[in-house]
C-alpha cells in the first residue's frame, strides 16, 4: 500500500485531483474513455469541487468518461436530496461535460434489488472495468456500505447498515429515524477488481480506521483492511488521520524517496 501523509485536507484534495487528471489525460485519445469509481460522503467533496474548477479552466474534459458510484440507499428516490443520485448530480455531474447516460449510481427504486445488483456488476464489466476507484472510509473502516463483517469475497448486494453508520449519516437526513436501514453497495471483491484504488481520509476521527486498515490484520471486521490484498492502492490522508499509524515515519520517508527518484529519472 502506498500511504501518502499530507499536511492538510486541501493537500489531500489536490493530490486526489492530480490522480484523476492524470488518468483523464492518459485516456484522452482512447475511444473507451476513462472509467471512474466514485464515492459520496463529506470527504470527496473537495475533490469534486477541484475537478469542477479544473474543468471550468479548460484543463480537463469528462466527455467520454464513465462513472460507477459505490452505493445508494434503498428506499430513497433519486430526486430526494438525501439520495446519492442527487449528491452526484449536485456536487459534480451538473457542473461538468459528462454524458449522464454514462454515469451509474446503483438503482434502488422501483426495481428488483437482486437484478439491479447483477446488472450493475454487468455494466462495470461491459465498461471494461473501473480504472480508478475513489474511496472514503467510515469511522469503523467500512468502505462503500460494506459494513463490519462483510465478506472479502462479496459482490454488489444489499447490506444492512450498522447503528454507527446510521448515526454518522444522520446529518444528511432530518432525523436518524429517516436514515434508510439498508443500501445497495459494491462488494469488497467488486472493489478489489478495480485497476487502482485511491482512498481519502481526513481528521482524527478516521485515525483508528486508518491504522487498523493499514497496519492490522486482514479481516472482515475491518472491511478496508481487504485493500492490503490489492497491488495498486494509494491512501491520501492528512496528518490527523495518520496520527495512530505506528509506521508514519516510514511512510513519510518512502514518499521523500519516491520524490527523489522521480526527479532523477
Ligand atoms: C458513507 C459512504 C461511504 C463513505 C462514508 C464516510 O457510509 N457510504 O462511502 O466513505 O460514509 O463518509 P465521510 O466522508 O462523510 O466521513
Amino acid at each position: 500500500m502506498r500511504v501518502v501523509i499530507l499536511d492538510s485536507s486541501e493537500a489531500v484534495t489536490q493530490f486526489a485531483a492530480d490522480e484523476v487528471c492524470t488518468l483523464l489525460h492518459r485516456r484522452k485519445n482512447d475511444p473507451r474513455g476513462a472509467v471512474l469509481g466514485l464515492a459520496t460522503g463529506g470527504t470527496p467533496l473537495g475533490l469534486y469541487r477541484e475537478l469542477i474548477a479544473r474543468y471550468a479552466r479548460g484543463e480537463i474534459s469528462f466527455a467520454k468518461v464513465a462513472t460507477f458510484n459505490l452505493d445508494e440507499y434503498v428506499g430513497v428516490v433519486p430526486e430526494s436530496p438525501s439520495s446519492y443520485h442527487y449528491y452526484m448530480l449536485e456536487n459534480l455531474f451538473k457542473h461538468i461535460d459528462i454524458d449522464l447516460s454514462l454515469t451509474h449510481v446503483p438503482k434502488t427504486c422501483g426495481v428488483d434489488l437482486q437484478e439491479s445488483a447483477e446488472s450493475f456488476e454487468h455494466k462495470i464489466e461491459q465498461a471494461g472495468g473501473i480504472d480508478l476507484q475513489i474511496l472514503g472510509i467510515g469511522a469503523d473502516a467500512h468502505i462503500g456500505f460494506n459494513e463490519i463483517g462483510s465478506s472479502l469475497g462479496s459482490r454488489t448486494r444489499v447490506k444492512t447498515l450498522t447503528q454507527r453508520t446510521l448515526e454518522d449519516n444522520a446529518r444528511y437526513f432530518d432525523s436518524i429515524d429517516e436514515v434508510p436501514q439498508t443500501a445497495l453497495t459494491m462488494g469488497i471483491a467488486t472493489i478489489l477488481e478495480c485497476q487502482s484504488i485511491l482512498l481519502l481520509a481526513n481528521g482524527a476521527g478516521k485515525a483508528r480506521a486508518i491504522r487498523d486498515s493499514v497496519e492490522g490484520p486482514i479481516t472482515a471486521s475491518v472491511p478496508a483492511s481487504a485493500l492490503q490484498l490489492h497491488p495498486r492502492v494509494t491512501l491520501a490522508i492528512d496528518r490527523p488521520a495518520a496520527s495512530m499509524l505506528a509506521n508514519a515515519d516510514y511512510f513519510l520517508a518512502a514518499e521523500r524517496n519516491r520524490a527523489v527518484a522521480s526527479r532523477s529519472s
